[in-house]
């Protein structure tokens, strides 16, 4: 949602101040990736499910659409883990690259549901695409939600409620809405292209709207 963008100063500054304590996660093709979310079409909304469904998890991992639940994503990330995305095409009218293919990985730890299951997300500007990915290139990403509460239709805890409401972000890490959220709606009532709904924002130059997406943990080397 392009007026919640931090100002340019800010994203000048980023990189200087994240890249003197953050500690890139370590990954490599032998580590044992447990699926956290699945989309592979829009057979199911995401964005208007309860607190409760978020809490306990939905779908199956063998189905079209997943969910693995926020006290159990809680109980693996207690501590730092690695959060990978994965995120294929682009249904944005227009889009240079529809069949694209884009993965991230983040330094991710989850609170517990008295904290509102709150997020952390760290990723070191300096890890080399190879290792962190070629979603994250610029800094429209997950981190802008670091130290956000989740949100859901019944449970909204964005300053924001249009983030929720209007926007149909999802459930998700909202504050003053999001740079990306992979649970929004599959088909945004407002539109596509436009940081509404199912999106994410590509070097911080362009919105996608993938046409399937997966997330998973890891623990971190
Ligand atoms: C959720 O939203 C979808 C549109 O994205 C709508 O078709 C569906 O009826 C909604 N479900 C509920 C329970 O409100
Ligand atoms: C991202 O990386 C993957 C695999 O490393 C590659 O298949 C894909 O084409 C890349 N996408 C872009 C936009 O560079
Ligand atoms: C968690 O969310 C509820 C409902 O939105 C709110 O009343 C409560 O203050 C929040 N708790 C924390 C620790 O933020």
């Amino acid at each position: 949602v392009a007026e919640m963008f931090p100002p340019l100063v800010i994203l000048i500054l980023l990189p200087t101040i994240v890249s003197s304590f953050i500690l890139p996660p370590q990954i490599s093709d032998d580590q044992n990736w447990v699926l956290v979310q699945k989309r592979d079409d829009d057979s199911e909304d995401f964005w208007n499910r309860s607190w409760k469904d978020y809490k306990e998890g939905f779908g199956s991992e063998q189905g079209a659409f997943y969910w693995m639940g926020l006290e159990k994503l809680h109980g693996m990330a207690t501590k730092d883990t690695s959060l990978k995305i994965e995120m294929w095409g682009d249904r944005a009218p227009g889009s240079n690259n529809p069949e694209e293919y884009y993965w991230a990985v983040y330094t991710f730890s989850l609170g517990a549901e008295s904290t509102n299951y709150t997020a952390h997300f760290d990723y070191d500007w300096r890890t080399p695409v190879e290792e962190a990915g070629n979603a994250t290139t610029g800094w429209y990403d997950m981190t802008c939600n670091d130290g956000v509460p989740f949100s859901t239709v019944d449970r909204i805890n964005d300053p924001v409620s249009q983030c929720v409401t209007d926007y149909h972000l999802g459930g998700w890490w909202l504050r003053n809405c999001a740079m990306a959220s992979l649970n929004g709606e599959y088909w945004p009532s407002l539109g596509l292209g436009n940081g509404y709904g199912l999106f994410w924002i590509v070097d911080g130059l362009y919105v996608i709207n993938p046409a399937k997406t997966k997330m998973w943990i890891a623990s971190t080397n």
